[in-house]
């Protein structure tokens, strides 16, 4: 990370990032049959799940006249649109009949689509592909296919548990991807008798590494202030107890706990809904807390204490950043943020002017701060 690195472009912009997957709800809100209205980078989607149980997304506008297809009929198969009745297919966007044609106007309606997104349903979350905005008129024929799949949790046994938390949070994508990744915040936030107390602040060292498109926080022992790892080291081997932490572009944040034979994993999304507001989605597997009657309800409820401490203190910060402040980015507790900056420059850059991705962070480094 170059230390000339300018403010600026360290302050959240706000500039969203296309050509990615982003989470857009979780799967038990979509029965079949059924159409939701949503939201991703600012573009109004519509997705379903159609009479074989397979999720679709499409731009919710008709490409007639605008009216939202999520105001239409929907037989499981086909979307009618309200206003002028043309039949849209649900997953290719194809139209399929426009009533108002008679026999000799020999109008292409194969030739009409209403824009439709690459969408695949994973880990119990409908993700869809928001790709690079096209030219002016684009969204009107077949959709981009995505260049990779889905990003999915992964997971090191047969059987695993699954449960998630989604809270929307007041600010910019920017803002709760870097509140993500600040450790510095922890004592003051994430106080609880059963987690840690503010006394418990020490120095830490952590080792960092470049991976593609983002960083890891290299395995590493987890500290020993928490109760609940406390608890682990009881359950299982203490000394095999190893975490990693990587955040990637454009918005993922996977954790790994392994310890012996129990592993714990999760993959947190921050996604931009409009520039101002975005939504974190948590999502975690696990096979470690199996033996515990409560195991589920126990984590559902740790985890959301910190999110809602998380989305709380974003709420208030609303507030100051209404007026926009100016902002600092320190060493080191704030260097993964500038990181982040970093790479979303980058990924800017190479889809602007072709070429490498330059990466921000150049190889391996120590981070030192007190948490
Ligand atoms: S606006 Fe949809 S059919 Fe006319
Ligand atoms: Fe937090």
């Amino acid at each position: 990370m170059p230390d000339d690195f300018p403010l600026q472009s360290q302050t959240p912009d706000a500039l969203m990032l296309f050509g990615f997957w982003y989470r857009a709800l979780p799967s038990e809100k979509l029965g079949r049959g059924k159409l939701v209205r949503t939201m991703l980078l600012e573009q109004p989607l519509v997705v379903g799940r159609d009479q074989h149980g397979q999720a679709f997304a499409l731009r919710d506008a008709c490409p007639h006249r605008g009216m939202p297809l999520s105001c239409g009929q929907f037989d499981g198969q086909q979307i009618e649109c309200s206003y002028h009745g043309w039949r849209f297919d649900a997953h290719s966007g194809q139209c399929h009949l426009i009533p108002s044609l008679v026999a000799e106007q020999t109008l292409k309606i194969d030739r009409i689509y209403a824009g439709s997104y690459p969408c695949e349903e994973r880990d119990d979350f409908i993700w869809v592909f928001v790709p690079d905005p096209g030219p002016v008129g684009a969204g009107f024929s077949k959709a981009v296919p995505a260049r990779t799949p889905a990003p999915e949790i992964p997971k090191f046994s047969e059987h695993y548990k699954l449960a998630y938390l989604t809270a929307d949070l007041p600010c910019s994508v920017d803002h709760g991807i870097i509140g993500l990744m600040d450790p510095a915040h922890g004592p003051f936030v994430h106080q609880a008798w059963w987690w840690r107390t503010r006394k418990s602040i020490h120095e830490k060292q952590k080792n960092f590494e470049p991976i593609l498109y983002g960083f890891r926080m290299s395995a590493h022992t987890p500290s020993s202030n928490s109760a609940p790892y406390k608890l682990l080291r009881l359950c299982a081997d203490a000394d095999s107890i190893t975490t990693t932490i990587d955040f990637v572009l454009p918005n993922l944040r996977s954790e790994i706990i392994r310890a012996g034979k129990y592993w714990f994993s999760s993959l947190t999304t921050v996604t931009p809904i409009t520039r101002s507001q975005c939504r974190i989605d948590v999502v975690a597997a696990w096979n470690l807390f199996r033996w515990i009657p409560f195991g589920p309800q126990l984590l559902k409820f740790v985890f959301a204490k910190f999110v809602e401490q998380d989305r709380r203190t974003m709420e208030l910060q609303s507030e100051g950043l209404k007026h926009n402040p100016h902002l600092m980015l320190i060493d080191d507790a704030d260097r993964p943020a500038k990181w982040y900056f970093g790479l979303k420059n980058a990924m800017l850059e190479m889809k602007k002017n072709g070429g490498e991705f330059r990466h921000p962070v150049s190889g391996p480094v120590t981070l030192k701060w007190r948490s």
